[in-house]
């Protein structure tokens, strides 16, 4: 088996709001191996960015990370000071964004803008300036040399999209954590972008933590899957044993109900009932009041995570009692 690249345990994260604090990250604990992708799954609200913004520290105020451990290649990155943490952001773990406007900025050339970052590793701005149009190539922007002279917003949104990419692999980073990297895009668009990943993970061993609502996108990209609900991993397993065989009553429905959305993604919006307020969780599994298969202990008890075996997890009730290991 691959090394851990990633190990994620016991994550915390706190939002402290004027109406109390904001559980927004209770107990995430998760590993990616080298040149693995794992995807993070759930509805909007459940915590899915604040984990994923947790492992790069950049957490916004008034969140702050209460517990756990985020090791990185055997460095816990949650002992480090600021500036040892510069070292990680960007040169060993990159982040794209859902919107590539955020991360671009509008008055340089985007071309620049991917020199600038290989830069940083102090490559002299000649070399910097090839690198940067190989990188363009390789996230297979249109007549690269043009576009490299062109501004943010002369590009259109795919076009936008693959120079953000661009940037962020230009410094060949271990780990790319891509938060909704292609909603916003239309589907011919966001199946290049889904390639372009797939490509550059094998090419460069490159390990991904992609966050999506869509279950197309992880059907078609992750190895694993980790299922987020109120802030907690419900579920995590292979890709294929977890679709085939879900064991969370909220996995099981999020399969089932899969509509085609606008875009022709597969939504997560059409579950019943709505997601429990983070600052006032309900007693016991937070998905009971939603859940049609809820026991008693349920709404008093939180179930602990379940490990069936190495890397599929799951946190129900129903699920580890004897009635389950004999079926
Ligand atoms: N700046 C903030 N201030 C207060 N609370 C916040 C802030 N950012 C996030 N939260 C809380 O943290 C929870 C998790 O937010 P997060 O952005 O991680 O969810 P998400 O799963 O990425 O959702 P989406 O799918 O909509 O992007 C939210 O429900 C919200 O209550
Ligand atoms: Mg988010």
């Amino acid at each position: 088996m691959a090394a851990k690249l990633l190990e994620v345990s016991g994550l915390e994260v706190q939002f402290d709001t004027s109406s109390g604090p904001v559980r927004a990250v209770r107990g995430v604990s998760f590993d990616i191996a080298e040149g693995e992708v794992l995807a993070l799954v759930g509805e909007s609200g459940c915590g899915k960015s604040t984990t994923a913004l947790s492992i790069l520290r950049l957490v916004p105020r008034p969140g702050e990370i209460t517990g756990g451990r985020i090791v990185f290649d055997g460095v816990n990155l949650l002992d480090l000071d600021e500036c040892s943490m510069t070292q990680y952001r960007g040169k060993q773990i990159s982040m794209i964004f859902q919107n590539p406007l955020v991360a671009l900025n509008p008055v340089y050339r985007s071309g620049f803008q991917v020199q600038e970052a290989v830069m940083l590793d102090k490559v002299p701005p000649d070399r910097a300036w090839r690198a940067a149009l190989n990188v363009l190539k390789q996230v297979r922007l249109p007549d690269p040399e043009d576009r490299a002279r062109s501004y943010p917003h002369e590009l259109s949104g795919g076009m936008r999209q693959r120079v953000m990419i661009g940037m962020m692999i230009s410094r060949f980073p271990r780990l790319l954590i891509a938060d909704e990297p292609t909603t916003a895009l239309d589907v011919t668009i966001q199946a290049q972008i889904l390639d372009l990943l797939d490509d550059l993970r094998h090419e460069k061993r490159m390990s991904l933590l992609i966050i999506t609502h869509d279950l197309g996108v992880v059907a078609d990209i992750a190895d694993r899957v980790g299922v987020m609900y109120a802030g907690a991993l419900v579920e995590t397993g292979d890709v294929t044993e977890v679709f085939e065989k879900p064991l969370h009553p909220y996995t099981q429905l999020l399969l089932k109900a899969l509509p085609r959305g606008p875009k022709n993604e597969l939504r997560l919006e059409s579950i019943p009932g709505g997601v429990p307020n983070l600052s006032n969780l309900p007693p016991g599994c937070p998905f009971h009041p939603r859940c049609q298969r809820r026991l008693d202990i349920c709404s008093k008890v939180e179930p602990e995570t379940l490990e069936i075996h190495p890397g599929r997890t799951v946190r129900c009730h129903l699920v580890g009692g004897e009635s389950f290991w004999k079926r």
